[in-house]
């Protein structure tokens, strides 16, 4: 695996194309080499936490929890990481990495939350804590409230970690990481968990970002890189401020994805804004990445469409949103019944995105939906439905 990082490095290198770049990278994979062998393996078994794999997508509890925050600090210019712990030391749940935590905002104590979001755990599992780090977005009805209230001390509403996108822990192979900005998160809780639950495991992570400022996490991930020789963090900044450091200039493409990884191999998990994980994930999918592993997470708006593949093309459904009085013609390319919702002009109330927090439950006038993956939220009565993670698999009509 050693020759693996080293022909990263190179290519890193090779397309910055400066000879500085090639000496930069030589001396780190010395340095991460060398203080990986200094390490005993009872050091690395002391570290590792088991995640419960035989219920992965049970929530562990139900309704709002109560949780201590018992540390807060910024990781970029805009986004700060929040660590939760029960104020009565009863260990955390496990959780798989890639999973989020659903955040109520309370504005009057003892009330219940006028508004919820959901953020990517940002850490491995761990009994000690849940941690998430969260974007503040100016009038962000949450993000703005945690960033601009919530410090060390406090006690905040917690829904149990849910959500679909998640590693494949059954996997050995490549797992890549593909982020813009504060996608970073669900990237950095799996690196982290593979390096102390899979070790040997070989893991890159691409982090793009406008400047080193906006590069939220980036010195933790470094230090996981220095400790681990099988991790690789490339960062790229498309327009870095003097003396910021990164890996290469300008935006993350097929192209420098292709080079780095060099086949069409591993799990990939895309996680940024749509119109980011759209290009890319269709450009995996021509690349030659099947279809089954690559998994992305939307934040910013609705989740991307996925190629449709050749062959794979059906006739449109018509769908009905009877209380909009809009109407669709559902394809596959329109992703699900949420996204066509939208595309249609109906609004309608979604947080997840993932079919976990049961914020866009519609009920089923008619017809039928399928689900490519059975939704965490539940349970759902057969005339109801999700259209976050929905399709329709007939005529069907909504009450939306
Ligand atoms: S928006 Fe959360 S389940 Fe649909």
């Amino acid at each position: 695996m050693i020759i693996g990082i080293i022909t990263i490095l190179a290519v890193i290198a090779q397309i910055i194309g400066l000879a500085t770049g090639t000496a930069t990278a030589s001396q780190r994979l010395r340095a991460q080499w060398r203080e990986w062998c200094s390490r005993s393996d009872s050091q690395l078994a002391s570290q590792v936490v088991a995640a419960d794999r035989s219920r992965p997508f049970s929530p562990a509890w139900s309704g709002w929890r109560s949780l201590r925050v018992i540390d807060t600090h910024m990781v970029s210019a805009d986004c700060k990481t929040f660590v939760f712990a029960d104020p009565d030391g009863t260990p955390m749940p496990s959780f798989v990495p890639g999973q989020f935590l659903m955040v109520g905002r309370v504005d009057e104590p003892g009330t219940a939350p006028v508004a919820a979001r959901c953020y990517s755990l940002s850490d491995a599992p761990s009994p000690t804590h849940l941690q998430i780090t969260v974007k503040r977005i100016e009038g962000g009805q949450v993000s703005a409230w945690l960033h601009d209230t919530i410090s060390a001390g406090d006690s905040v509403q917690v829904r149990a970690p849910g959500g679909r996108f998640v590693l494949d822990i059954e996997r050995t192979d490549l797992v890549v990481g593909i982020a813009a900005g504060v996608g970073i998160t669900p990237m950095t809780s799996m690196a982290k968990y593979v390096t102390k639950m899979q070790p040997g495991r070989s893991v890159i992570v691409f982090l793009s970002a406008r400047d080193a400022a906006h590069c939220p996490m980036v010195d933790e991930l470094r230090a996981l890189e220095r400790s681990c020789p099988f991790f690789t963090l490339v960062v790229l900044q498309s327009r870095p401020e003097p003396g910021d450091h990164f890996d290469l200039k300008g935006r993350l493409s097929i192209d420098i994805i292709s080079r780095v990884v060099g086949e069409p191999i591993g799990s990939y998990y895309l996680c940024g804004p749509p119109e980011f994980m759209t290009s890319l994930s269709d450009a995996l999918i021509q690349w030659g990445v099947p279809k089954d592993s690559v998994s992305f997470e939307s934040f910013g708006g609705p989740k991307p469409h996925t190629a449709v593949i050749e062959g794979e093309a059906s006739a449109p459904i018509p769908v009905e949103f009877r209380r909009s009085g809009k109407k669709a013609a559902f394809s596959p390319a329109d992703g699900n019944l949420l996204d066509a919702a939208e595309k249609a002009g109906v609004q309608m109330d979604a947080d997840c995105r993932a079919g976990a927090c049961g914020t866009c439950l519609k009920k089923l006038i008619q017809g039928k939906v399928q689900y490519d993956q059975a939704p965490s939220f539940g349970p759902i009565a057969d005339d109801e439905c999700l259209p976050c993670v929905a399709k329709p698999s007939e005529a069907t009509i909504l009450d939306a």
